[in-house]
């Protein structure tokens, strides 16, 4: 049994309180790998962001979960060498059964996701009561869900989505002990949020989304004032990076993502955390690809790897600083 405190992290708590009476949220950056862990922590000590690193179990089978944790405390050391002690959380993202949040507990993290969204009602009730009773025991705050998103990703898969019901609650966060509710209001997973068919198109013909259900964000502030909301699958899906791909020899159709402005307006309000994962992706494979085409004899990984952890700096620390308004709030 490792404690997350042993390892200089922090849980959500203090973090989410600031950032709902500040009004911005925190970034809740995936990784899998040590470039994407370099790029998250340089941007968010120069931007003077807390941070949240997000692992999924996808990741933590890709990385290995051992290897994970002396990433997450390696990432404390880095920032202080850096210059700047920022609140860094290790955050189990996805969770979908009581065993995975327990091992990734004792293994060191200091928030867990647990996903019980696509179960009965009920049954998402007692699954996430449980996690929590596990989690508080040793000060590691507990994310849960209500509310489907749609979209599919390796470990997310949702046919139909729908949106999280307001009525609802008051009695979930009541009856669970959660500290933080990832809600559904439009967002959904990966780097095809939606189909053309629900989209219009600008003047340059790029798809304009549906926006976000603020409406229903309304209703739910309304019936837990000052509760830390969650918004997942916020990637913006940037179209410069969907055009570099695409001309380096990708094939990304009908890619689209949720403008910014709509996440800074969500930022502002007791949303607290938001998820960012696919933008990552398309910042590291557009920098990649344009290696590989533009000078096709390199062949040291630190040469393509070098530009895409670049790359991914500049988009983190763009998030922090123009969409999220977590920067200098560390
Ligand atoms: O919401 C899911 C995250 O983007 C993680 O995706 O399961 O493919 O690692 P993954
Ligand atoms: P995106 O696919 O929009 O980046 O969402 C990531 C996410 O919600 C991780 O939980
Ligand atoms: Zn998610």
């Amino acid at each position: 049994m490792v404690s997350y405190k042993d390892l200089g992290l922090v849980n959500t708590r203090e973090m989410f309180a600031k950032a709902i009476e500040g009004g911005y949220a925190i970034p809740a950056f995936n990784f899998n790998n040590m470039e994407q862990m370099q790029a998250i922590i340089s941007a968010c000590v120069e931007a003077s962001s807390p941070v949240i690193l997000q692992v999924s179990s996808g990741a933590r089978k890709y990385a290995n979960q051992t290897l994970l944790r002396y990433m997450a405390q390696g990432a404390v050391e880095y920032a202080k060498e850096l210059g700047k002690n920022i609140p860094i959380v290790l955050h189990l993202d996805h969770g979908n059964s009581f065993e995975l949040c327990k091992s990734c507990i004792d293994m060191g993290f200091s928030s867990v996701m647990i996903d019980g969204s696509s179960l009965p009602y009920e049954e998402n009730v007692a699954l996430t009561k449980k996690v929590v009773e596990y989690a508080h025991q040793f000060d590691v705050t507990v994310e849960g869900e209500l509310g489907v998103l749609a979209g599919v990703e390796d470990e997310v898969a949702a046919e139909h989505s729908h949106y999280t019901d307001p009525n609802d609650v008051v009695d979930f966060v009541s009856k669970t002990g959660v500290d933080s509710l990832a809600i559904s209001i439009g967002t959904s997973h990966g780097a095809n949020k939606f189909k053309p068919e629900q989209c219009t198109r600008n003047a340059e013909g790029i798809l304009v989304p549906p926006p976000l259900r603020f409406d229903i964000l309304k209703e739910i502030e309304k019936r837990i004032p000052g509760f830390p909301i969650v918004l997942h699958g916020s990637s913006s899906v940037p179209q410069e990076y969907v055009k570099i791909i695409n001309s380096h020899g990708g094939a990304l159709k009908d890619a689209v993502g949720i403008p910014e402005e709509q996440l800074r307006e969500a930022a502002k309000s007791a949303v607290c955390k938001i998820n960012i994962d696919s933008d990552g992706r398309l910042a590291m494979t557009a920098a990649v690809r344009k290696v590989f085409v533009d000078s096709p004899a390199e062949f040291d990984p630190r040469k393509y790897l070098g530009p895409a952890r670049e790359e991914l700096k500049k988009l983190y620390k763009h998030k922090c600083e123009n969409v999220l308004g977590s920067a200098g709030k560390a």
